[in-house]
């Protein structure tokens, strides 16, 4: 059995017939295997308790008198995996013999006298049984694992979460203290650090490699897993270790997506000390399969939205264009709604809401007619109608982005009143979003602030005025209070020309 290491195998001989056992140990010994014996069938089962071991032998001699067959059932019983040989003194079983051994679930069984050699061939059969089950579990797991991975994996489309999750699991999964995912900047054609677990962060901000250069760079280019047990000792990588926080032991996979290398996978520092192995290489090579397609599909997802958001900007400049008078509108307005929310408190994520719906919150003029839009006098009960359509009109055009679901919310009930008095909807007070009571604010306030065809520009001092004349009406009080602080705070971020 020369693909096994003996040493690592414990077992235990149990019977009381001395010089058999005494010559059995010797033999056991001498093939490197760890042997403990013991007479009785209680202490057998005691021992089993508290002790590992791989294989159990149980003679039909047992000092307490008990039956060794009863003795391996409940060995086996206590330990899952664990293997059981009886040794039986008549060559004569009995059918009763034959099914209390299948129900004791006995894995082999040897009659007196025997060979040593054949004594030694029973043990070492079963052995090997035990480590290729032990495998086939861990291949179970692994499989587990990977689905695990994959589900997760498949619920995220966002990129940073995406490499996040992977770092994570895979540092979990393979009990590893550093990973590190190095993705392909196409704009520079070199390698940098995407995400990574256990490294300095200046090193991952800082890091860049050339593609065939270092062990990533390598990887990348020839596409080849690389399993090394010492870096220092490996003539491929010991020259190329400049990549400092490799040490000892490493693994490094490729990203492979349709063919086209994306991305390597790093993998260093088993937190149990030891090397890597090709169970190691072979599970990662599984992940990194998932990941590759996972980082894919998350990076187009952002290339669709930002193409989207890029039409949508589009869009946005033209309204202006039409209206010349609204020009900066939509670009002041967010700058004022995000000073406002981050001074209410609202959290990061809010405030990149806001930001997105100001950019876009006039997007439904685009849908009415030009001349009401550059009407050089005030617009009759018909016109208003019109121009009040431009919310809805808005949340039709945005509709299908699916992304910009909250974001849409917002421009919708943009011009929704406190007092519910406003449009579409009517709704009042806490029925309309904070963050949409900010940004009507904002945008009034921008809009009393700009030269309009029918109306002069108001001074700051003459707006603060008409915010506070609108409060509870028009406007919720306690937005109105904060923004008129900040005017009073930053005069000169709300100028025009600041
Ligand atoms: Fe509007």
């Amino acid at each position: 059995m020369d693909d096994i290491a003996k040493d690592k195998f414990s077992i235990l001989l149990v019977g009381s017939d001395e010089i058999m056992f005494k010559s059995l140990t010797e033999v056991l010994q001498r093939e490197g295997y760890e042997v403990v014996t013991t007479r009785s069938g209680q202490e057998a089962i005691d021992l089993v308790k508290n002790r590992y071991f791989n294989l159990v032998v149980t003679d039909v001699n047992l000092s307490d008198g008990r039956d060794n067959i009863e003795v391996s059932r409940l060995i086996k019983e206590s330990k899952k995996g664990l293997k059981t040989i009886v040794i039986f003194s008549d060559q004569n079983l009995n059918e009763d013999i034959y099914l209390r051994l299948k129900i004791a679930n006995v894995d082999d069984y040897i009659f007196k006298p025997f060979s040593q050699e054949y004594f030694l061939h029973i043990v070492e059969k079963n052995l090997k049984l035990f480590q290729m089950e032990l495998k086939l579990v861990e291949k179970t797991n692994d499989l587990t694992l990977l689905f695990d991975i994959g589900r997760e994996l498949s619920s995220s489309l966002k990129l940073d979460e995406v490499l996040f999750t992977l770092v994570e699991r895979i540092c979990d999964v393979l009990a590893i203290e550093r990973c590190s995912i190095v993705l392909l900047d196409e704009t520079k054609d070199e390698l940098y650090i995407a995400a990574a677990k256990g490294l300095p962060e200046e090193i991952i901000l800082n890091t860049r490699i050339k593609i065939g250069h270092k062990i990533s760079g390598w990887v990348f280019e020839n596409k080849i897993p690389v399993l090394v047990d010492n870096i220092e000792m490996d003539p491929r990588f010991a020259k190329e270790n400049e990549e400092k926080y490799y040490t000892g032991s490493f693994i490094s996979v490729p990203l492979v997506f349709k063919e086209k290398v994306i991305g390597v996978i790093n993998l260093n520092n088993k937190r149990s000390r030891q090397v890597f192995n090709e169970e190691d290489l072979r599970l990662i090579i599984s992940i990194a399969g998932e990941a590759a397609i996972a980082i894919e599909n998350a990076k187009l997802y952002i290339s669709l939205e930002r193409f989207y958001l890029q039409v949508i900007s589009t869009l946005t400049s033209i309204i202006e264009l039409k209206d010349h008078y609204t020009k900066g509108h939509s670009d002041r307005v967010t700058r004022y709604a995000v000073f406002l929310a981050e001074t209410m408190g609202l959290s990061k994520a809010e405030v990149e809401i806001i930001k997105l719906a100001c950019q876009l919150h006039d997007l439904g003029k685009i849908g009415i007619h030009d001349y009401i839009l550059t009407k050089p006098a005030k617009l009759n009960e018909e016109e208003w109608k019109e121009i009040r359509l431009h919310p809805v009109k808005a949340v039709e055009m945005l509709k299908p982005l699916t992304f910009l679901k909250e974001e849409i919310k917002l421009i919708q009930q943009h011009h929704e009143r406190y007092d519910g008095q406003g449009y579409p909807n009517g709704l009042n007070a806490d029925q309309i979003d904070l963050k949409a009571r900010i940004i009507a604010v904002v945008d009034s306030f921008d809009a009393m602030t700009t030269e309009r065809p029918y109306a002069r520009a108001l001074t700051i001092e003459e707006a603060k005025e008409e915010l506070r004349k609108n409060i509870g009406k028009q406007f919720d009080p306690n937005v109105v209070e904060v923004f008129i602080q900040l005017l009073e705070q930053n005069p000169d971020f709300f100028r025009k020309d600041s």
